[in-house]
Order: structure tokens, then sequence, then C-alpha cells
């Protein structure tokens, strides 16, 4: 493939109030960089900064509540220090001409009580059998079985996506991802191998979708449907989740969304299930981003095809973002790439984070 292919990822793109220059876009990548009490700091600046040619920067995932922050320093937006935090990573990315929204973010059982303080909450008491997470003292803790939320505090978790969304606002972020993929809580309401309810949140495919509907509504009411994106990945098996409904849930959820006219909806999906994903696209109405999973990552050929090929609006990239913050330049030259240390994705401090170069260091170097 030529660089003239590339062509159609460099055509703008309307989602809701937020127009991005370009269709490759970053998708959300934790990267356990935050302070411990999940304050952002100059660093996450400087690493989200210098991927802002990226179209659309999608955060980290980050946690609303103490009770939904699964994994150590990882950031969150529940606090007013939080908000001041990210404040210097979205002047950072706009200052460098880009654009980022926040993804929101609640851990559900994936966690652990040494990292959040507080008890681990999901559907119901359904534990993760395989899983174990990372906390500060042990890299394979087993994870402990959660209790199921009571009917009564679901207003409060629908709230603090809400409070969290126009915090994130406050904070100068150009929008909000609901974060309703990956196994982590909304995913496991919506999912019958972890929502065993049979209160009005569970059962049918409607009760399922019901908790990420109304996140969904709260937000769109707090900020404007038109800055809020949603991010679903139906069939993934991430954090023992299973869809034995074939989507069911999925499409109940599409059809109570639809009349809200969301910014996007982002869907994390391999590409040989396209057919639900299409289906999804033509349920909701709105722009598609796509992304193909964890099993390889994303490489250019499969970039230009998504959105050559129609597949959706916009493509979301992960870890080439990674180790080419200049990501846009060197796809769209067809210029080689570096591929990121795995072994630094989740580590402390700035090696693997912010110290891979640009094709102009690379030269300067090559010069020197
Ligand atoms: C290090 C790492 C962290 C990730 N963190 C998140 C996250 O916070 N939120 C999310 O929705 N997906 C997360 N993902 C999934 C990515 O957004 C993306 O879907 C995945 O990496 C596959 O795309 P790729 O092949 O382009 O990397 C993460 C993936 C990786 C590798």
């Amino acid at each position: 493939m030529s660089a003239d292919d590339f062509a159609a990822l460099l055509e703008p793109l309307t989602l809701g109030a937020i127009t991005v220059p370009n269709r490759l876009l970053m998708a959300p990548l934790t990267r356990n960089r935050a302070d411990a009490d999940g304050t952002p700091n100059a660093l996450m600046a400087e690493y989200y900064a210098q991927r802002a040619s990226a179209g659309l920067i999608v955060s980290e995932a980050t946690w609303v509540i103490p009770q939904g922050k699964p994994y150590p320093r990882t950031p969150g937006l529940a606090t007013d220090a939080h908000r001041d935090g990210w404040r210097t990573v979205t002047d950072a990315v706009h200052a460098a001409g880009g654009r980022i929204v926040a993804q929101l973010w609640h851990g559900g059982r994936v966690g652990h009580p040494d990292t959040s303080g507080e008890e681990l909450v999901s559907a119901s008491a359904a534990p993760l059998e395989r899983l174990t997470v990372f906390t500060d003292t042990e890299a394979k803790a087993p994870v402990p079985a959660p209790r199921a939320l009571r009917t009564d505090e679901l207003p409060g978790v629908v709230a603090a996506y809400a409070d969290a969304a126009r915090r994130a606002i406050d904070a100068g972020f150009d929008g909000v991802e609901i974060h309703g993929a990956n196994g982590y809580l909304l995913d496991q309401f919506l999912s019958p191998n972890v929502n065993l309810r049979d209160d009005g949140y569970g059962g049918s495919p409607e009760g399922r979708a019901r908790l990420t509907v109304e996140v969904a509504r709260a937000v769109a009411d707090a900020i404007g449907a038109d800055r809020t994106g949603l991010r679903i990945s139906p069939g993934n098996p991430a954090h023992e989740i299973e869809m034995p409904d074939g989507g069911d849930a999925h499409r109940a959820l599409a059809d109570a969304l639809a009349p809200l006219g969301l910014a996007y909806l982002h869907v994390l999906r391999p590409l040989d299930g396209n057919d639900l994903t299409a289906e999804l696209r033509e349920r909701y109405g709105i722009p598609l981003l796509l992304n193909s999973g964890f099993a390889a990552r994303t490489d250019r050929d499969e970039a230009i095809a998504i959105v050559d090929e129609g597949l959706a609006d916009a493509v979301a990239v992960g870890r080439a973002w990674i180790g080419n913050p200049d990501l846009l330049e060197r796809w769209s030259t067809d210029a080689p790439t570096t591929h990121a240390d795995a072994k630094l994705f989740y580590a402390e401090g700035p090696r693997g984070y912010v110290d891979y170069p640009t094709l102009a260091e690379e030269d300067d170097e090559a010069a020197a």
C-alpha cells in the first residue's frame, strides 16, 4: 500500500460537537502513570501532548468513584485534585493542536480492595474464577468475590458518572466516552453470566441494558449528548465475560439510546464479527469508531481497510500509538514504525512511556 491509500484517513469527521481533522484516532490505553491517589501529573501531560496529532485521543480509563478503581496508579475524575491534574493534560493536548475525551470507568468486580480501599461490587456476587490482578504489593493477587449492588445503590452509581462527566468538562476535556466494554461494571450488567439479578436491572435484555442506559442518559443530561460517546465490546471475553444471548442486550441498549443521538459509538470487536457491528451501527444511527481487539496489534493496512471499506467512520488504534507518538505522520507517509515494549505498558515512570522518538528525532540522532 502507498501513501495515496491513506487519503480517506485524512478526511475530517464530525462526532457530535467535536470535529476531528483525521480518522486515525487513539484508543484508550491504561498506562498506570498517575499519582497514587489518581491525580494526573506532568508526565501524563507530556505523553498525551506527544500524541496530539491523533484525530481524537480517548484517554485511558478513568474511575468515577474510588469503589470503581481497579488498578494502582490509574487516574480518577472523582475529586477537585483529579480535575486540576487533568486540566494540565488537556491544556497540553490543546496547545499541541489536539482533542481529547475522558473515558469514564467503574471496574465493578475487577480490582482489589487493597487498591481501592473498598469492597468489590458487581451486578451479582459472581466472582472472577481465573483472573488475578496487580495490586501495589502483588503482581498476581487473586480477586475476592464481589458483593451485588443493591437496587437502592444504583442511582448513586449513575450520579457518579454524571458528576465525573461534569468534572471532565470543567477539566477542559472535549467530551467523554462511557466505558461499557471489556468486562468492567457496565459490561458485567449487560452479560448474563455475571448479571443474575431479579430486579429491574437484570433478566431480560432490556433489564441488563438498563444501568448503561441510565448512565448514558445522565451523562448526556449533564454535558450534552453531542459530547458523549460510548464504547462497547460485544462478544469480547475480557475479564471472563460471556455473550450467550448473541448480542440481545446490545440490541436493547442500541434501541434505548438511539433517540439520544450520542456523539459516537465505539466498538471493539474482531472484523470477522462485523455482522453484529454493522447491525448496531444501523440501530444507533451515529458515527462508528472501530477497533478490532487485542488478538493482533492494529497495523497500517488494517487501519486503511477499516476506513476505505467503510466498515466504520474512523479507526481507533491502541498499541501502535504507544511506540509512535507521530503515528499519523509515519503511517500517512508509509514510514517505518517502532514496536512498543509490552513489558513497559503498565510500568512506572518515563521509560516506555514518553521516550519513544518521532521520525524527526530519529533523524537528528542519526545525524549527530
Ligand atoms: C496497555 C493497554 C491498555 C488498555 N487500556 C484500555 C482502557 O483503559 N480502556 C479501554 O477501553 N481499552 C483499553 N485497552 C484496549 C485498547 O483500547 C485497544 O482496544 C486494544 O489495544 C486493541 O487495539 P490495538 O491492536 O490497536 O492495540 C488497552 C489495551 C492495552 C494494550
